[in-house]
């Protein structure tokens, strides 16, 4: 048998570029491929791109400038370092980035990386760096499924993409450029997928899609499912104790989709569902094709199928043409909507979207400015959840050892983290946990001997 190679991966998006990680690791395993942490050992690095933030592709170069030097080192050793780039700039850039960076091995797209094992193969073999284009094809049904021993080393919470791609063209986002059209995957790769997740002790499911509930895909009755009756068939594998879904857009929220979340124990209250901004006439000029008021009814209905329903969200500051009055209509949608948390972001703008045309920029003071006001708001409102947790008994899914010896954290509902004194044992259940103080952003607490008790949630307005 030969040696093991190992591979070094590192991602830099969201969460679907995480899940692409791991996929790319099981196309590599049948080449005796085995992952490292550190890219100075390694026989391959991948550098999995984002493109999403400001100066993404200029971060990529100086990254691939420090692995040129390890290539050089590893080439008087006698030894072979190949580089691959992936993601969402691979897709951007293509051919770009071996003209730029001549030491790269091979670039491969999000839509063509089960093609990683020929194309490094083709390029060894030819002795130059390779960019190819692929025709789109189901890479899901072509790749290697993840092996048993990766699965578990994963731990109890897994992703599954079953959407990929975007047709919102919000005006500010390049990821319809990046992922292209989209697509979801049968439900039948997703129930085999989800089974054999749990077959391995995988305990969480969290479906990803960069517009998840917008998913279609083919059932066994040959007819499109939407995402309310996929979790529902997903609920019924043995060994799933906990659903999620992520991101959704407001858009495409459906009342089977709400209904979940009355009809499903398994379906986590907790939603990430972002809205950018609360002012409409930013809406409009953002494309996102929907008004505040639109968003604030959604969240009603949402908490009137069920009160334990926390919220989470996505919001851009400076967006071109914001107003002070603009801005101050997102504090007051935040504060009246009431968040367990949130990520806000200064617009930058991205080449190639219409928003980067737009003329009437916000000063970088202005926008530093209102970024700090909003995170104040959201900190103290995530602050505010947090603390009504204490005194209160909520289900954790136990994930790991923590860093104090003895101690086990999993996470709540909410995705709180959540530290006991317990044997590791109770790593891949779910159990009752009273909460007695917070440290940080973490819980607190003890195993209780008498199971969680449900709690509407009330925070905001
Ligand atoms: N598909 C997901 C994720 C999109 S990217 C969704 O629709 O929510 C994640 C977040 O990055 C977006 O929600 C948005 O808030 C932010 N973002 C995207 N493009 C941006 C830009 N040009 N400037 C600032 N923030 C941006
Ligand atoms: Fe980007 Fe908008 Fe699509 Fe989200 S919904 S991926 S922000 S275009
Ligand atoms: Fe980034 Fe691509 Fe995800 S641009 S946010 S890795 S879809």
């Amino acid at each position: 048998m030969d040696q093991p190679r190992k591979l070094h991966i590192k991602s830099f998006g969201c969460q679907m570029n995480v899940y692409d990680a791991q996929r790319m690791v099981d196309a590599l395993a049948p080449q005796g491929f085995v992952e490292t942490a550190n890219a100075d050992d390694a026989d391959l690095v991948i550098l999995n791109t984002c493109h999403i933030r400001e100066k993404a592709a200029e971060k990529v170069y100086s990254e691939l400038g420090k692995l040129k030097l390890l290539k050089q080192d590893a080439a008087q050793q006698g030894r072979r370092f190949e580089i691959a780039v992936a993601g969402c700039v691979a897709q951007a850039e293509g051919e770009e980035i071996i003209r730029r960076q001549p030491a790269v091995d091979v670039v491969v797209g999000p839509q063509s990386y089960h093609h990683l094992p020929d194309l490094l193969a083709q390029a060894r073999r030819e002795g130059r760096a390779l960019e190819t284009e692929f025709p789109v094809e189901d890479k899901f049904g072509l790749l290697p499924p993840p092996q048993p021993e990766a699965i578990r080393a994963r731990g109890v919470s897994a992703f599954v993409t079953v959407q990929e791609g975007c047709d919102k063209f919000c005006s500010f986002c390049v990821v319809p450029y990046t992922r292209g059209a989209e697509m979801s995957r049968p439900v039948a790769q997703i129930i085999a997928d989800t089974e054999r997740l749990a077959a391995h002790g995988v305990r969480e499911i969290t479906l990803i899609g960069q517009n998840v509930n917008a998913y279609h895909g083919e059932g066994p009755d040959g007819r499109p499912w939407t995402l309310g009756r996929l979790l529902h068939r997903l609920a019924e594998i043995p060994g799933v104790a906990r659903l999620r879904y992520s991101t959704s857009h407001p858009l495409d929220v459906d009342d089977e989709l709400i209904a979940a979340h009355r009809e499903l124990a398994a379906l986590m209250p907790f939603v990430h569902l972002p809205v950018q901004s609360g002012s409409d006439t930013i809406l409009a000029a953002m494309n996102r094709r929907h008004t505040a008021d639109d968003y604030r009814r959604l969240i009603d209905r949402f908490r009137a199928a069920s009160p334990e329903i926390a919220f989470s969200s996505d919001f851009i500051v400076g967006f071109p043409g914001e107003s002070e009055r603009d801005f101050v209509a997102t504090l007051a949608l935040v504060e009246q909507i009431g968040y367990a948390g949130a990520y806000s972001f200064k617009y930058s703008p991205r080449p190639g979207t219409p928003a980067a045309e737009m003329q009437e920029m916000v000063a970088p003071a202005v926008m530093d400015e209102r970024l700090e006001r909003l995170q104040s708001l959201i900190d103290s409102q995530q602050a505010a959840f947090n603390t009504a947790a204490i005194g209160t008994t909520v289900d954790v899914l136990f994930e790991r050892a923590a860093r104090h010896p003895g101690q086990i954290v999993g996470r709540t509902a909410y995705l709180q983290p959540a530290h006991v004194m317990a044997s590791d044992d109770i790593i891949g259940q779910v159990l009752p946990v009273t909460i007695h103080s917070l440290e940080r952003y973490s819980l607190l607490g003890e195993l209780a001997s008498r199971p969680a008790e449900p709690k509407p949630v009330t925070i905001g307005a």
